[in-house]
């Protein structure tokens, strides 16, 4: 056998996802979630695979499509649901990329009936999830660990600080004060730090190139 395909670059690689907006219950009827398209993370499975990887993508409600033999679609809705599923594939794999937008709250009771209007305002308790990426840091052996950083204010600083306190090699920092960047928008400006304080920004692109741009960083990081 002399087949092409044993290449690619992350041939015999096992890459796992998170993408899209996780939807925390409030009732039957009812769910706090966020504007994530998804789209970064689908981008980032597509390249994945393209170079030769087996994902598992594991993604929050969204419109996204893929098919492709390489990825392995798992879908869930609540941050609990992809804290289960993350877990339970974090072992076998090389490269974990976290850019699911995880509620960082859900309410601390789900009601079994709809909730009925009653009075002018309604309270709902809210409780912290769990912090999947955080989780990963404390376990990891040699995973190469992504993460992703929204930030408004004290980007870099910021960033940095997840990088430090999550214990990751690599953390891209989403720029939302730029015009065409962030969650609804086929673009991202975005800049990357590494864990020995490396700092790249790109100018504003698809998502699609910041996809290779990142797996462009990840192999030059695993190949070193
Ligand atoms: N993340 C996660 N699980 C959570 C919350 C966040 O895995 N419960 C991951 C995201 O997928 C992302 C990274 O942590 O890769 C950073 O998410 P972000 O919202 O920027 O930071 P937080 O740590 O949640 O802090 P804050 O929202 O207060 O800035
Ligand atoms: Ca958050």
């Amino acid at each position: 056998e002399n087949d092409i395909l044993d290449k690619l670059p992350l041939k015999g690689k096992k890459v796992l996802i998170t993408a899209g907006p996780t939807y925390e219950a409030i009732d039957p009827v009812r769910f706090i979630g966020n504007h994530s398209s998804g789209k970064m993370g689908f981008e980032i499975a597509k390249v994945s695979a393209n170079l030769g990887a087996e994902v598992i993508l594991i993604t929050g409600p969204t419109y996204e499509k893929v098919a492709n033999s390489l990825i392995n679609v798992i879908p869930v809705v609540s941050a609990d649901a992809m804290y289960n599923a993350v877990h339970q594939h974090f072992k076998t794999v090389d490269v974990a990329i976290l850019s699911a937008a995880v509620a960082d709250y859900k309410p601390k009771e789900v009601t079994s009936q709809k909730i009925k209007k009653k009075e002018a305002t309604l309270t709902l308790e809210l409780e912290k999830t769990k912090d999947i990426l955080a989780s990963l840091g404390v376990i990891k052996t040699n995973q190469y660990l992504v993460g992703f950083a929204l930030e408004t204010n004290n980007e870099l600083e910021n960033a940095k600080d997840k990088l430090k306190r999550k214990n990751l090699n690599l953390i891209v920092l989403n720029s939302l004060n730029d015009a065409g960047a962030g969650f609804k928008s086929e673009t991202n400006k975005v800049t990357f730090i590494d864990a020995d304080e490396t700092v790249t920004e790109f100018q504003l692109k698809s998502k699609a190139e910041v996809a290779s741009d990142l797996l462009n960083k990840i192999l030059e990081q695993i190949n070193a």
